[in-house]
């Protein structure tokens, strides 16, 4: 039943991220950009979208595509200017939409003034918002591996000193142990919130914390180094920082924050997104994480039906009443979820709407990354010269170091790419898919020709309308509270290639997913009063006993 969660102003909501380089370009120069976000602030309101999450658009060498900062108070001119931000939060609100933005605060670019001034004098204030080692002949201060592959020590330009980068060697780690650095990052904090941002999206922050004194683990691969998490594992504390940054910024605005946060362990939940806890709330990644490889993307296992269902059920369980999760299906960092969580082959607007009204109706809140709406794919990369992402880049070394020919290196890596999701939205069947008059910075997927918003828009059977539905449906006020707030019971949990839950609060709520391509059977416990959503024109039924077409999905009133 319902329960004794406190109420809070997002939970209702949903929420959208783009990616801004790829959403829409307003000016021809092939990149995306905040006007032409704007542009497209009406296309959102009408799918029903509230909450806005825009990845990086600060000034930035793009290394990482924005991950790597090099002025937190300003816009890249890529993107736009301040005036155009101010105009796209001020445009937001006359919609009673919310923007936030990326917080990227483990670490920031080589190309900052801090940065800068560190390599200058490394003994000074800002050497010590880093973590420098002096430098010794033919050893490292400690063996860990970057998350884009190679040790994560670099030298100091100009001194006899190494700096430490978790992720690239253009993305140094910020020190969280030094309070002045931390003043710094609430400072910037607060004064975004002030602009009128609704919050903000927080990038890798279980980073922020260190074991201390830094020292080696055991290797895990030839290269003589060790997977960061072994460090993570074994620093004790991040919740002093956490409890400290929430205290000093959201909470005095009562902003939305949803944090990037993995590997937590079950105990600390609470801490992370319970009652007053560091954030509002925290992306579900245990359909993201699941298969991966110690070794690599090249070895990583594909995820069956069966799997997304327990993984999605486990965290459905772990979290309980404690607090919201944030459900996705892909972000910026993932494959599209259609080519990812539908097997191979099987790809079809039935079985994409499938999948969306199965996450879509989780406890919590759902978030829709750009083009997940259309149905967008992954993309047919015949050449690793086509990616752009560093960590595709780094993975397909690591494959080829495996023993795999370039072709297989490529397949392998490929289905994980990170620009698999960053290839331009497909707004139209014009050329560039709509997203440029000019030429666009990614190559754009193919299929645009038949997978595009403006062919969706009047097809009522299209899978954007069909969001719409799933969206309405969670704002309905007569099944509203039942949606946001009942609780999630699975049911034959069983029945292989079956996904099926109750949300049960004021209203009784079943979801059933026959996540196949054959036709399934079930018996209905109870009758139903009404079919909510249906992704076929009928329901074949005899008595309480409905047999399932492919991919088919229904959302049925008890
Ligand atoms: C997060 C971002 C990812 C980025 C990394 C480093 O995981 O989502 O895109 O590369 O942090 O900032
Ligand atoms: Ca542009």
């Amino acid at each position: 039943m319902a329960n004794n969660i406190t109420k809070k102003w997002w939970h209702d909501k949903v929420a959208y991220q783009i990616y801004p380089k790829s959403f829409y370009d307003s000016n021809g120069d092939g990149i995306g950009d905040l006007p032409g976000i704007i542009d497209k602030l009406d296309y959102l309101k009408d799918l029903g979208i509230d909450i806005i999450w825009l990845s990086p658009c600060y000034c930035s060498p793009l290394a990482d595509e924005g991950y790597d900062i090099s002025d937190y108070y300003n816009i890249d001119p890529r993107f736009g200017t301040m005036a155009d931000m101010d105009q796209l939060i001020d445009e937001a609100k006359k919609r009673d939409m919310y923007i936030l933005m990326d917080l990227v605060v483990n670490h920031c670019s080589d190309e900052h003034e801090w940065f800068k001034k560190a390599c200058e004098d490394p003994e000074g204030k800002y050497g010590s918002f880093f973590y420098l080692r002096n430098k010794t002949d033919g050893e490292l201060p400690t063996n860990w591996r970057s998350y884009f592959g190679g040790p994560v020590w670099d030298d100091l330009p100009g001194t006899d000193k190494q700096y430490l980068h978790v992720f690239h060697k253009k993305q140094p780690d910020l020190n969280w142990e030094n309070p002045e650095l931390r003043e710094e990052v609430y400072k910037n904090i607060n004064w975004w919130l002030d602009k009128g941002l609704a919050g903000f999206r927080i990038d890798a922050i279980i980073n922020i914390k260190k074991a201390l004194p830094l020292r080696s683990y055991e290797p895990d691969r030839d290269d003589g180094l060790c997977n960061i998490h072994k460090m993570l594992k074994d620093a004790k504390g991040i919740g002093e920082f956490l409890g400290e940054m929430r205290d000093h910024t959201f909470k005095k605005y009562d902003a939305f924050s949803v944090g990037e946060v993995f590997n937590e362990k079950p105990e600390e939940i609470p801490d992370f997104i319970g009652e007053n806890g560091y954030f509002s709330s925290m992306f579900d990644f245990n359909e993201t994480v699941f298969g991966s490889s110690e070794k690599g993307w090249y070895d990583a296992k594909p995820i069956t039906p069966d799997d997304y269902k327990r993984c999605c059920f486990e965290s459905q369980a772990k979290i309980g009443d404690i607090g919201f999760l944030s459900n996705i299906i892909e972000n910026h960092d993932e494959p599209r979820g259609v080519s990812r969580y539908i097997p191979e082959g099987e790809c079809s607007p039935q079985s994409k709407k499938l999948l969306a009204a199965l996450n879509f109706m989780l406890r919590g809140l759902p978030f829709i990354y750009q083009g997940q709406e259309l149905g967008m794919e992954n993309v047919p990369f015949s050449s690793i010269d086509e990616i752009d992402d560093i960590s595709t880049l780094d993975e397909y070394q690591v494959a080829l170091k495996a023993g795999l020919s370039p072709d297989d290196a490529l397949n392998a890596v490929a289905k994980y790419s990170r620009d698999n999701a960053r290839t331009p939205m497909q707004w139209s069947d014009g050329a560039n898919a709509g997203f440029t008059t000019g030429t666009p910075w990614l190559k754009v997927n193919p299929n645009f020709v038949s997978i595009n918003a403006a062919a969706q828009k009047d097809d009522p059977n299209s899978v954007k309308n069909f969001y719409k539905k799933l969206i309405a449906l969670r704002k309905n006020p007569e099944y509203k509270e039942t949606v946001v707030y009942g609780s999630l019971e699975p049911i034959w949990e069983d029945v292989h290639n079956l996904m099926a839950y109750y949300r049960k609060g004021a209203k009784t709520l079943l979801v059933i997913g026959n996540y196949q391509m054959d036709i399934q059977t079930v018996t209905l416990p109870s009758s139903y009063k009404r079919v909510l959503v249906n992704n076929y024109a009928d329901i074949a039924e005899n008595g309480q006993t409905i047999s399932l077409n492919a991919y088919q999905v229904l959302i049925l009133e008890m």
